[in-house]
């Protein structure tokens, strides 16, 4: 059985069928990228996996524990849901910090939160050390020594996104997702970005899933890629299988685009 097991995911929205039987699995410390054309489902099934939106059915395992099943979501008590959830982390194309706090409080105070209601439960800490202190060694790892003390308005783009990537690292998620995480960036600060996320690969072996527009990164950073069509995985191999001998017109069509 793989690290992760995607089985078969539905979610609609009032009429509209978004999911419709999305099954993938990944390998323990590979990085999938997603793409596919616009309005395919591939935030929603992000948002799906991070527990922000209920699936209608199917099922996720990790590490062969079943972490969701949208037949029994929705009677699941809110501690299930939180211990489940913080599996996966999610940088959003936004940044969503904090803005009344600074680079270093918007990492140190997700994770205090974290720590202090591992406490509560009698669990042992997610790390030996004090949250800031964690915090000041991923802003060093994402190359923000220098911004610590500022805050996200006094931030560019491609630093406040560092910023959340770190945030997302402090919990120790077991996958990383980012969904399109350079689109809201000027081109000139999106390969910051991208070349954090690269190290991150190397220096973590993190397993991730990355929803991007950025084909030649997706081919450069992914052990496998993903296309998305119509709410289904309409095709799924490695980076040279999809990019240089894809099988689906769609896939075809959709990287001449690029
Ligand atoms: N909360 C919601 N309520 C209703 N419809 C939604 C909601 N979220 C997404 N949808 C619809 O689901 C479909 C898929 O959206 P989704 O955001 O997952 O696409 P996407 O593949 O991420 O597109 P893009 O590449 O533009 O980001 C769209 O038709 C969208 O309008
Ligand atoms: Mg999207």
């Amino acid at each position: 059985m793989a690290f992760l097991e995607v089985n078969n995911l539905y979610k609609s929205f009032g009429k509209t069928s978004v999911l419709k039987g999305v099954s993938f699995s990944l390998e323990n410390g590979e990085v999938l990228s997603i793409i596919g054309p616009s309005g395919n489902g591939k935030t929603t099934l992000l948002r799906c996996l991070n527990y922000l939106e209920y699936l209608d059915s199917g099922i996720v395992t990790l590490n062969g524990q079943v972490i969701q099943n949208g037949e029994t979501i929705k009677t699941m008590k809110d501690d299930e849901i939180r211990n489940n959830r913080i599996n996966f982390g999610l940088v959003f194309q936004s940044f969503n910090l904090f803005p009344q706090y600074t680079a270093l409080e918007n990492v140190s105070l997700a994770l205090s939160l974290m720590e202090k209601e591992r406490a509560k439960k009698g669990l042992t800490p997610l790390y030996d050390k004090p949250a800031e202190e964690v915090a000041r060694e991923l802003l060093e790892k994402v190359g923000l020594k220098e911004k610590m003390q500022n805050y996200p308005c006094e931030l560019s783009g491609g630093q406040c996104q560092r910023v959340a990537i770190a945030r997302a690292m402090a919990l120790k998620p077991k996958i990383l997702c980012f969904d399109e995480p350079t689109s809201a960036l000027d081109p000139e600060l999106t390969g910051e970005v991208l070349k954090v996320i690269k190290e991150l690969k190397e220096t973590t072996k993190m397993t991730m899933i990355i929803v991007t527009h950025e084909m030649e990164f997706a081919k450069n950073i992914s052990d496998k890629v993903m296309f998305m069509w119509d709410g289904v995985v309409e095709e799924f191999g490695t980076p040279t299988e999809l990019f240089n001998n894809p099988k689906s017109e769609n896939v075809k069509t959709f990287l001449q685009g690029y």
